[in-house]
């Protein structure tokens, strides 16, 4: 049987890096797509000559040309620019919206069965215009977010508490954002949920809150760190968890912005929910009940992203 054929749309900082997870896990031949001419070429050439010394079958190769992405499996869209210090990722929205476009368009053509996965930010704005432009279903296009902003939760928990982030499991709701909602009741260790943890003296309230206002922060604190772009390590490999669950059939239940049409009381957008991921896309979105509170922050939050669509809106009068 043919290996799965995986597209990447962006030959940058996550671009490469998810490449090279790709090859290294054995996901499937890697196709890197780019507008700059050379740099997904080399990066694809690199990593191909790293294979004989880490003994990975994969083939890797770059690409200017849309034709290439043909019949692929999965299509993991980093197109467009990073944020630098002192901008949010909503700043990006304008500049982002358009290469989005060509994209979509792009995956159209070319590769209309993938499972696609959209990293660029603002993510849950372009996630939903990436799903326009394509014309795809809803249940094959997603965006990442959630695995990440919660990997970054459930690192700071696992140091805060000094055991495995392996037992750790966190769970956060809403747009990737300054809005986003880690949940504390649904976040644990081994089972135990957080507020209990703060009963039993693991941790204090007080830190507790740090930890939450880190996370919702994480991104902008590899920014200011980096200088000159924005993390790619850990959206990488939060991307090539989701694309394994849908190569594998996994099932994993993983949070990333899906469209909702009615669960958590969202209707016809993208936001950050957990679902379920296997050989169907998101075969499920995870409609739990919020407390009021959780459902006041994940409004403002929906609220915030909805924003975001109607500036698409204004931009592309074939958005609204
Ligand atoms: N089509 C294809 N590739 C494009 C296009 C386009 N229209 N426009 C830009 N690119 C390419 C750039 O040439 C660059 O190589 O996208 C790549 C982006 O790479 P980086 O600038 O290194 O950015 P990266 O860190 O990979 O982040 C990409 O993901 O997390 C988000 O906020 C981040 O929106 C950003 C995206």
């Amino acid at each position: 049987m043919a290996r799965p054929k995986i597209a990447l749309i962006g030959a940058g900082n996550i671009g490469g890096t998810l490449a090279h997870l790709a090859a290294l896990k054995e996901l499937g031949d890697v196709v890197l797509f780019d507008i700059a001419e050379g740099l997904p070429e080399g990066k694809a050439l690199d990593i191909a000559e790293s294979g004989p010394s880490e003994g990975f079958d994969a083939s890797l190769r770059g690409t200017q040309d849309y034709a290439d992405i043909a019949g692929a499996d999965v299509c993991i869209v980093t197109a467009g620019v990073a944020r630098k210090p002192g901008m949010s990722r909503d700043d990006l929205l304008g500049i982002n919206l358009k290469v989005m476009k060509s994209v979509g368009e792009g995956i159209r053509d070319n590769a209309p069965d993938a499972f696609v996965i959209c990293i660029t930010n603002p993510l849950d704005a372009m996630v939903w215009a990436l799903q326009k432009f394509s014309g795809l279903p809803t249940n094959k296009v997603c965006g990442m977010a959630g695995v990440l902003d919660s990997a970054r939760f459930r690192h700071f928990l696992a140091e805060e508490f000094d055991v495995s982030m392996k037992d750790v499991t966190a769970f956060v709701l809403g747009g990737h954002g300054d809005t986003m909602v880690p949940s504390v009741r649904y976040s644990t260790v081994a089972g135990i949920p957080l507020p209990d943890l703060v009963k039993m003296g693991w941790t204090t309230q007080e830190k507790l809150d740090a930890i939450l206002q880190r996370t919702r922060d994480g991104g902008a604190e590899i920014v200011g760190l980096l200088k000159t772009g924005s993390a790619f390590y850990a959206p990488a490999t939060s991307g090539i968890e989701m694309a394994e669950a849908y190569l594998k059939d996994q099932k994993r239940v993983l949070p990333c912005a899906a469209y909702c049409d009615g669960e958590l009381g969202v209707k016809d957008m993208y936001v950050g929910v957990p679902t379920v991921i296997g050989a169907n896309g998101i075969e499920r979105v995870v409609d739990i009940a919020l407390t009021k509170e959780e459902q006041e922050m994940f409004d403002n939050s929906v609220n915030a992203v909805k924003g975001l669509m109607d500036a698409c809106k204004g931009i592309d009068g074939s958005l609204a």
